[in-house]
């Protein structure tokens, strides 16, 4: 008896209904680092904009109704157009992500990022990132001042996610004009509409209006591909330097044989086709993965990705699956921090099907 009537008084503590609690509001913190939603647009041109202007204190003042539905705090990390982003500046986010998270400092994050290379900042961090609470990236396709700015609806939907225990340990996730995408499969697939974002070869994960979110479907394509990646692993040094070379009819081998003659440690060849290249890339990317380059087959095409079914496969050869080439990058990159073994490799983009 004694123990139900605390258990009763229990709940009536935590309940905001009958005790005296308050309704803790989820802890959202902001971590700005630029790009469009940033930017201001410089009348008379309406369209010419210079991004990056703003501070994450304006931009939650933009959304004073983000506050009826999280307490938030802002950190500005950089204030960069997202062209100029860097493999150092995703790791300084992973280290201050991972450190919100494990001193108990808030409970979801968003990150406001430009959206020319969100995808690949996104993907970077759900690879290194090993805490389940819901982070979240979004930006904005027009500046902040511009008629139809689609900045504050994209953070209020971000954060109303990040508050949102749907969104807990389903991985890095992009919302961006009310779609909510994962970040291994999100690409951005228009140069200036505010419907710039897909995900080519699944769809979007589900919508989110007006802060409501529903997700179709759960995700299969959940971040951490190897323990070994996480963000306290990786050293202060660089990462692994991983290049892309384009293919197309008559592509010569000159630009892939000087990234392996400057020291490429793994190159993506964002090939024609279904991985397919040029017969000079095809004799380079061979004599490449003799000499212990990693060597990764991707494709330009944006559905469908590579398998291993490829024409003409070769010895050592790694391909990309349903990774862009971008993406295949950057997964590389974080691999040969691992192993230079090809099956190896190939096992880790194997997570991506
Ligand atoms: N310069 C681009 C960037 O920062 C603008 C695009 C945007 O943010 O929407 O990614």
């Amino acid at each position: 008896m004694k123990k139900y009537i605390l258990t009763v008084l229990g709940m009536l503590c935590l309940s905001p209904v009958w005790g005296q609690g308050q309704v803790t509001k989820p802890r959202i913190t902001i971590i700005a680092t630029g790009g469009t939603i940033a930017g201001i647009a410089a009348p008379p041109a309406e369209n010419a904009y210079t991004p990056a202007q703003l501070t994450v204190e304006t931009l939650i003042r933009q959304v004073p109704q983000i506050n009826n539905k999280a307490s938030v705090k802002g950190i500005q990390l950089c204030n960069i157009a997202s062209q100029y982003m860097t493999p150092r500046i995703w790791i300084r986010l992973a280290r201050v992500v991972d450190s919100l998270f494990s001193g108990d400092h808030c409970d979801g994050i968003v990150v406001t990022h430009g959206t020319d290379t969100m995808e690949e900042t996104a993907f970077f961090l759900d690879l290194v990132n090993s805490h389940e609470n819901p982070v979240v990236f979004t930006g904005s396709m027009r500046p902040s001042n511009s008629p139809g700015a689609d900045g504050p609806a994209n953070l209020y939907n971000a954060v109303c996610l990040a508050a949102d225990r749907v969104a807990v340990g389903k991985g890095v996730l992009v919302v961006m004009n009310d779609h909510i995408f994962s970040a291994s499969g999100v690409t951005k697939t228009h140069t200036v509409n505010p419907q710039a974002f897909e995900n080519p070869n699944r769809g979007p994960m589900g919508t989110i209006r007006g802060g409501i979110a529903s997700l179709y479907y759960p995700l299969c394509e959940k971040n951490v591909v190897d323990e070994r990646f996480s963000i306290r692993e990786l050293a202060n040094t660089d990462l692994p330097r991983v290049d892309i070379v384009l293919s197309y009819a008559g592509a010569t081998s000159l630009l892939f044989d000087a990234l392996v003659e400057n020291g490429a440690d793994g190159i993506v060849i964002a090939g024609v086709g279904h991985g397919n290249y040029s017969y000079q890339i095809e004799n380079s990317a061979k004599k490449a993965v003799q000499n212990g380059v990693a060597v990764v087959r991707a494709t330009r095409v944006l559905q469908g990705g590579v398998s291993s079914d490829t024409e003409n496969p070769f010895e050592g050869q790694i391909v990309s699956r349903s990774l862009s080439p971008q993406k295949a990058r950057i997964l590389l990159m974080l691999a040969l921090t691992v192993s230079h073994e090809p099956d190896t490799i190939q096992r880790m983009f194997d997570q991506y099907p």
